[in-house]
């Protein structure tokens, strides 16, 4: 049972990399007729231009100025299609482009650059403006909607969330080995923690989830009893 009479909120789903928050958002999302945002899948598309236009070489440190510079020339947009939603970066369809390894190897160096997160943070709050929504991210309940109805905080161990993700990439036909991957999550984890501008905790209001040992059906359930209690008491 869902609350469509009830008045829409936002749901703030943060936690760590590949812990299976943005599958539980989705499928809430979908469960419960509102808008689904993957913040994430926003700071991988401005990761792609920043590779795409050379300012973030093999060797060698994130030209921070020139990506400051060319943030206006980045358009953001989710095409949604059915059932499906594809993240679009300047009218291309790049949702598979920035799953790759080497997007996630850069990403966090390119969110931890505070005038990124304050552009991004801008159009999460744009996309809330109606409520309705559930957005899945690292700062959500923290920066982004500090005033969040509902706020899940979603966890397990490192070796855990490796597996998902090369589960996620053998899946989609990507080259990936396991040590690889782990070392991608620990070195994101480190980033995503320590950088100064919203770095990744937990909101003091936020209810923990650690889904290690939990199938999908039951992370579902629980996300929707959630909701439905928060809802029933508003
Ligand atoms: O959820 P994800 O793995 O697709 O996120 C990609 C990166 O973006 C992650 O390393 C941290 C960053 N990120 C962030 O800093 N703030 C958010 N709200 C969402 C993602």
């Amino acid at each position: 049972m869902t609350s469509s009479i009830k008045r829409s909120i936002i749901v703030a789903i943060d936690g760590y990399s590949s812990s299976g928050k943005s599958s539980m958002a989705r499928q809430l999302a979908k469960n419960i007729g509102y808008r689904y945002i993957d913040s994430g899948a926003m700071y991988r598309v401005v990761t792609l231009y920043a590779m795409r236009h050379g300012m973030i070489p093999a060797q060698g440190a994130l030209d921070t100025d020139a990506l400051v510079a060319a943030l206006p020339n980045i358009k953001i947009d989710f095409d949604v299609q059915g059932d499906k939603q594809f993240t679009m970066l300047n009218g291309e369809n790049v949702e598979t482009l920035i799953r790759s390894l080497d997007v996630s190897n850069n990403v966090s160096e390119v969110a931890a650059v505070p005038q990124v997160r304050h552009a991004l943070t801008a159009m999460q709050q744009e996309y809330g403006c109606q409520r309705g929504i559930v957005m899945d991210g690292r700062d959500i309940g923290t920066t982004v909607f500090p005033d969040a109805e509902m706020k899940v905080f979603v966890n397990a161990s490192a070796e855990t969330r490796a597996k998902r993700r090369l589960a996620e990439l053998v899946e989609k036909g990507m080259d990936a080995d396991y040590e690889e991957v782990l070392a991608n999550v620990v070195h994101r984890d480190h980033i995503d923690e320590t950088r100064a501008e919203s770095p990744l905790r937990k909101a003091d209001d936020a209810v923990c989830l650690d889904n290690g040992s939990m199938t999908i059906e039951e992370q579902n359930e629980w996300l929707l009893s959630l909701f439905n209690k928060i809802i029933c008491a508003e």
